[in-house]
Formats: structure tokens, sequence, C-alpha cells
């Protein structure tokens, strides 16, 4: 082997552990919360129900997650709709839903095919239902206060309350 071709080695080798050490960082979430669902919803057993109904039939899995589950063919890269309430109010889910360009309130750098399509076509009721539903999906604190505590040990290479 000539020199060169080594050194690419070393870089391939190099990158490779990178990006398996990459993929095997999986958050570790204390203990206490152990095989707890960060997750829940507000909203009543009904409400819940037919909200559900639309998010499949208008096909929102293609493209998003949601209680952890997302269509598994399809990988656009789109945000995960758990807790979407705990940053997004009603009112802003609304007037998102009935915009004809959703890219004016959430800018995009994807593809026409995966961006967010407009849903102003929908009946006013079922925007309101989808609204009133996505702002009652809510993360408990404890998991909140752990993505922070990950992030900064992340970013810090610290443990977060050693600082
Ligand atoms: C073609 C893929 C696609 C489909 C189908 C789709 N979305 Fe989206 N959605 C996206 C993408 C991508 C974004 C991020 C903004 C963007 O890139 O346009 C987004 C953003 C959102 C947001 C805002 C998230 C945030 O961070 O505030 C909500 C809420 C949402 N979608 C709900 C829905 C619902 C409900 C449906 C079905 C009625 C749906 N989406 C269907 C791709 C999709």
């Amino acid at each position: 082997m000539k020199k060169g071709e080594k050194i690419i080695g070393l870089v391939i080798v190099v990158l490779v552990i990178f990006a398996v050490s990459r993929a095997l960082f999986v958050p570790q979430v204390q203990e206490e919360h152990a095989g707890e669902i960060p997750f829940y919803s507000t909203a009543n057993a009904d409400v819940q129900r037919q909200a559900s109904d639309l998010y499949k039939g208008l096909k929102c899995r293609d493209c998003h997650r949601l209680w952890g589950i997302n269509n598994i063919t399809q990988f656009v890269p789109s945000p995960s709709l758990d807790g979407i309430g705990s940053i997004r109010s009603e009112s802003w889910l609304y007037d998102y839903f009935s915009s004809k360009n959703p890219q004016e309130m959430l800018p995009t750098r994807l593809k026409k095919e995966y961006k967010m399509p407009s849903y102003a076509a929908l009946s006013e009721e079922q925007r309101r239902l989808l609204a009133y539903y996505f702002s009652s999906l809510k993360v408990k604190d404890w998991y909140l206060n752990e993505v922070k505590r990950m992030e900064q040990e992340k970013l810090t290479g610290k443990k977060a309350n050693e600082s």
C-alpha cells in the first residue's frame, strides 16, 4: 500500500468509528422515569379519536411521527408532533393549518414534495379540531429537563450537575 492510500484508509476508519459512536449515543433517561412515556394529551377520548381518524385519513403519518409511530417507508425529515402543544398554541396551530402557504409561518429548506402541505381547503370544523387536538399534546416537565440536561452534557462534555 502506498502512503497516500494508508492515510485515506485511516481517515475512513476514523469516520466510521465516529459515525458508529454517534449512532450508539442513545440518551439515557434517569431511572426513576425509565419506561414511562413522556407525552400525553389533555383532550377527552372522543376528541382524541376524531382527531386521530382525521390524522390517519389525511396521511399526516406519511411525514410525521406521533406517539412514537411513523410510516417507516417514508423518510421525510419533518418534525415529530409528540408534545407539540408544549411549544405551539391552539391559535398558532389554527392559523398554520389554515394558511395557504404554511412556509410563511415556518420557513423551510426542504424540497417541494417534503414540505408541509396547505390544509386551508379543510372545513373550518376540521381545522379547529386539528388545532385543538395538537395543542392538547404535551410533554412532561421531567422529560424537558432531561433533554436540556443531555443537550448541555453533549455540548460541554460535562455532567450538568458538576458545573
Ligand atoms: C409531505 C409531508 C407532510 C405531510 C403530509 C404533513 N406534514 Fe406537517 N410538516 C411537514 C414538514 C416538513 C414540516 C416542517 C415545516 C416545513 O418544512 O414546511 C411540517 C410541520 C408541521 C407542524 C409544525 C411543527 C412545528 O415545529 O411547529 C405541524 C403542527 C404539522 N406539520 C402537522 C401536520 C398535520 C396535522 C398533518 C396532516 C393533516 C401534516 N402535518 C401533514 C411535512 C408534512
